[in-house]
C-alpha cells in the first residue's frame, strides 16, 4: 500500500508548513494570520478565518489561572493540541514546547516534539529562545520535525529577565535580539515569533530574515501577527497589554448569562415545560440508537 494519498475526495488539505515558510510580505504575500487556541468550540470558530492556530503555553494562564507558563507540562500541551488538530481542518496547528521539555538537550527537545507531533497531529511545534536553540532546531528539522523560533520577550526566561518588560532597549540587547533571529533562522526554523521588542527593532529583523516573522507586541511590519485568543475576545479581562486589541466583550457577556440564569432558577423561571421531556415513549428505544451520543 502506498503512503501517499491519492484519493482527491480526502478532507480539504490544511495549510502546510511549506506553504507558509513563502509567505514574505517584502514578496507580495498578504500579513499571515496566527491566533492561539487551547480547545475545540474555540479552534472551530476561528479554523475558517486564520492561517496558523497556535496551541501556545500561555493556556498556564489563560485556562490553567497559573501566574506564569513555567508550570505547564508536556502532557497538558498534547492535551489541548488533541482537542485543536481534532475541531480544525483548514489552519495549520503549531504547538508550543512548554518550559523544561526541550532546553536541556537536543536529544531531550527531539524525544518531547516527537510526542507532540505523534500524539497530536501537529504540524509544527514552537519552542523559545535564541541562538542557544539552534543546535536543537537543527537537529530536530534533520529528523522531520519542523520547528518555529521565538526570540525578544521569551516567557519561559521571565526570572532571567525579572519580568515581561518590552525587549531591545539598549544597543547590546537590540544587537542580541537580532543575532538570535538570525542564528534560529540559520538553523531551520520556517518562521519566527517576535515578541514585545521595540518597533524598530522588529521591522529590521523582518527585513533581515528570509523565514517569515510572526509579531506579537512587534510591529506592524512583520510578516503576520499572533494574539492569545483570550485577550482578543475579552475573556482574560484580568488586564489588557499595550499590543492588544479586544474585538469583542465575551468575558462581560459570559458574566451576564450566568447571572441570569442564576436569577431564573432561583425564581423558578428555568426549566419550563420546554425544556422537559414531556412525551411518553412510543417505541422502546434500540440498543444502537441508545449508544449514538447526544447532547440532546
Ligand atoms: O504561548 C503563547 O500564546 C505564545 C504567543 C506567541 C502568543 O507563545
Amino acid at each position: 500500500m502506498s503512503t501517499v494519498p491519492q484519493n482527491s475526495k480526502m478532507k480539504p488539505a490544511r495549510l502546510t508548513i511549506r506553504d507558509l515558510s513563502a509567505r514574505k510580505v517584502s514578496a507580495g504575500a498578504a500579513p499571515m494570520v496566527w491566533l492561539t487556541a487551547y480547545s475545540a468550540p474555540t479552534a472551530r470558530a476561528m479554523d475558517p478565518h486564520v492561517d496558523v492556530i497556535l496551541v501556545g503555553d500561555s493556556l498556564g494562564m489563560t485556562v490553567y489561572g497559573m501566574d506564569s507558563t513555567l508550570t505547564v507540562t508536556l502532557d497538558m500541551m498534547i492535551a489541548h493540541g488533541q482537542a485543536v488538530v481534532r475541531a480544525s481542518e483548514n489552519a495549520c496547528v503549531i504547538v508550543d514546547m512548554p518550559f523544561g521539555s526541550y532546553q536541556a538537550s537536543p536529544v531531550d527537545a527531539y524525544k518531547s516534539a516527537a510526542r507532540v507531533m505523534a500524539e497530536t497531529g501537529c504540524a509544527a511545534v514552537k519552542m523559545e529562545g535564541g541562538a542557544e536553540m539552534a543546535e536543537t532546531i537543527r537537529f530536530l528539522l534533520e529528523r522531520g520535525i519542523p520547528v518555529v523560533g521565538h526570540v525578544g520577550l521569551t516567557p519561559q526566561s521571565v526570572n532571567r529577565f525579572g519580568g515581561y518588560r518590552a525587549q531591545g532597549r539598549t544597543t547590546v540587547e537590540a544587537k542580541k535580539i537580532m543575532a538570535d533571529a538570525k542564528a534560529v533562522a540559520d538553523a531551520g526554523a520556517f518562521a519566527v515569533v517576535i515578541e514585545k521588542t521595540l518597533e524598530p527593532l522588529a521591522r529590521a529583523i523582518t527585513a533581515a530574515l528570509p523565514v517569515p516573522t510572526i509579531g506579537i507586541g512587534a510591529s506592524p511590519a512583520c510578516d503576520g501577527q499572533v494574539l492569545v485568543v483570550d485577550d482578543v475576545i475579552g475573556v482574560f479581562d484580568l488586564f489588557k497589554p499595550k499590543f492588544v486589541k479586544r474585538y469583542a466583550e465575551v468575558g462581560a457577556a459570559m458574566r451576564k448569562a450566568v447571572a441570569a440564569y442564576a436569577a431564573e432558577v432561583r425564581a423558578g423561571t428555568f426549566p419550563t415545560l420546554e425544556h422537559c421531556f414531556t412525551d411518553s415513549p412510543k417505541k422502546p428505544v434500540s440498543k444502537k440508537a441508545a449508544k449514538k451520543p447526544s447532547r440532546k
